[in-house]
């Protein structure tokens, strides 16, 4: 699969073009699939997150820190190692669809997706990663914007007889 050519930030640095403004179409999908193989348990998620993710690397999302309860505007993972341990622990997101794959130049890439398959799944749940590689290239910060409310719906945290 694609996602094994990020195996180091050498490799990549040397095969992609540093020399442009703009990181390629080529990387944005490989970086999307790397990802997608950790989020479905398909790749190993130590050994790709190492690979994938930079050394400070910290998500952000309000999605996710409003379904934990959690006050909104800080980091959602505050490091590398936060996020692949929080990944290992998660259940498998088995069916997802990659909606678009766009590249915002010069460093990021805008990854607009649809989970299918969050619990039991009435509802399919929307969502972007807005990803900021860094000159590694590496992910530097996610950005992780979806439809929280689907999800909790999916997974039983929200209660939809009370919000109807
Ligand atoms: C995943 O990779 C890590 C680091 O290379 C390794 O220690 C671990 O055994 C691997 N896990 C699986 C399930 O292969
Ligand atoms: C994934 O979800 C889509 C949309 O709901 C559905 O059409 C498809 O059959 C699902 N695929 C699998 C393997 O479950
Ligand atoms: C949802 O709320 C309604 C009304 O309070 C209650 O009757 C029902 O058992 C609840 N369902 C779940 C799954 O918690």
């Amino acid at each position: 699969m694609n996602f094994l050519l990020i195996t180091t930030c050498a490799f990549i640095a040397t095969t992609s073009a540093q020399s442009t403004d703009c990181i390629s179409q080529n990387l944005a999908v490989d970086v999307v699939a790397a990802l997608e193989a950790t989020l479905t348990h398909v790749g190993n998620v130590t050994q790709i997150g190492n690979a994938l993710l930079a050394d400070d690397f910290v998500e952000i999302s309000d999605s996710i820190l409003s379904l934990q309860s959690l006050p909104l505007g800080g980091v959602s993972a505050p490091s590398k190692q936060a996020w692949i341990e929080g990944i290992s622990h998660s259940p498998a997101d088995t069916n997802i669809t990659t909606l678009d794959i766009g590249v915002v130049c010069p460093n990021k890439i805008l990854w607009q997706w649809q989970f299918n398959a969050v619990g039991r799944a009435p509802y399919p749940v929307k969502g972007f990663n807005y990803i900021v590689m860094d000159d590694c290239p590496q992910i530097q910060t996610m950005y992780i914007e979806f439809n929280s409310i689907a999800w909790a719906l999916d997974d039983g945290e929200l209660n939809s007889s009370a919000t109807a």
